[in-house]
């Protein structure tokens, strides 16, 4: 089923809802999928609004690329017609301007629910915002065609729509740097070797192979699902006397739920 919500056309994006399968489409194919603060928008709204049978939710592109990044018209002064330019951006004071920038996180953030898994299927060109969108979910699949790059500071700005940190999580600090100094393109194979792809698949097999993964994952209890996954995104962050607790008081709400059903 389509959602049609105002201003999801405008922003570039189509919404689909199959039982539990939620799919994003990045549909300005024309413009290989370039992203505005509308697109950014949506996609909050998205997640704000999201069903609550919904639990995987794959993010893909229209056309030959994923997504092209930022809208170039961005950078010009005239900006993007409604939704303004960096320039005028540049103008506001520093709270708002953070402020347009958690705004535009927003869109990024929820992909890291624990009661969903979110899947990129990357396809050509995944730049900037793009890129930074496919690592923004859980698991990304590739088209071994797909190509990413991270390009803000080759265009004098940082990456900050919260994809430097599952950046360096996955490759570590040193590689991090060298792809987003560089601005180099890194191709599926070597994404894969890195451990930013989970799979690369020819072009042709990439739907069916979101396709299959989402129903692997929707195999797997709910509860126990979204207890492992908020168990495994915490544990860098704990020692492992914190990770054995949490373990604890994530098993025991299991098993008591488990319980209390049979
Ligand atoms: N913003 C606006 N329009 C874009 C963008 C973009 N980011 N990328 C492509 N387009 C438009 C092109 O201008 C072109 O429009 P036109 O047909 O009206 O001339 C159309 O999309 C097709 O683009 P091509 O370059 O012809 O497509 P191709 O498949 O050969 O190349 C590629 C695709 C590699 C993505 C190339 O378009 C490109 O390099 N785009 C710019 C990428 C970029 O620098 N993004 C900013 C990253 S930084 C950030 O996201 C914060």
């Amino acid at each position: 089923m389509t959602v049609e919500a105002d201003g999801f056309a405008e922003a570039g994006l189509r919404f689909e809802v199959d039982g539990k399968i939620a799919t994003i489409t990045l549909d300005r194919p024309e413009k290989r999928n370039a992203q505005t603060f509308a697109t950014w928008t949506a996609l909050a709204r998205i997640g704000a609004d999201l069903p609550e049978q919904v639990r995987v939710v794959v993010i893909r592109g229209e056309g030959p690329s994923f997504s092209a990044g930022i809208d170039l018209r961005m950078f010009s002064p005239e900006g993007v017609p409604g939704q303004g330019s960096l320039a005028s951006q540049a103008g506001l004071g520093d709270e708002a301007f953070d402020r347009r920038i958690a705004q535009a996180q927003e869109g990024f953030l929820w992909l890291r629910r624990p009661e969903i898994v979110s899947v990129a299927a990357v396809r050509g060109h995944a730049i900037g915002a793009g890129f930074q969108l496919a690592l923004a979910c859980d698991l990304r699949i590739l088209a071994d065609d797909a190509k990413l790059c991270m390009k803000e500071p080759a265009l004098g700005l940082v990456p900050d729509l919260t994809g430097t940190k599952p950046l360096v999580d996955l490759v570590g600090l040193p590689r991090a740097l060298e792809i987003c100094l560089t601005a180099r393109t890194v191709g599926a194979d070597e994404a894969h070797a890195l451990g930013l792809a989970e799979l690369v698949v020819p072009s042709g097999e990439l739907e069916q192979t979101v396709a299959d993964l989402a129903a692997a994952l929707l195999a797997t209890d709910r509860g126990a699902a979204t207890a492992t996954k908020r168990l495994l995104a915490g544990a860098a962050g704990r020692t492992l006397a914190e990770q054995c607790a949490a373990e604890r008081r994530e098993q025991t709400a299991r098993v008591r739920e488990l319980f209390a059903r049979s």
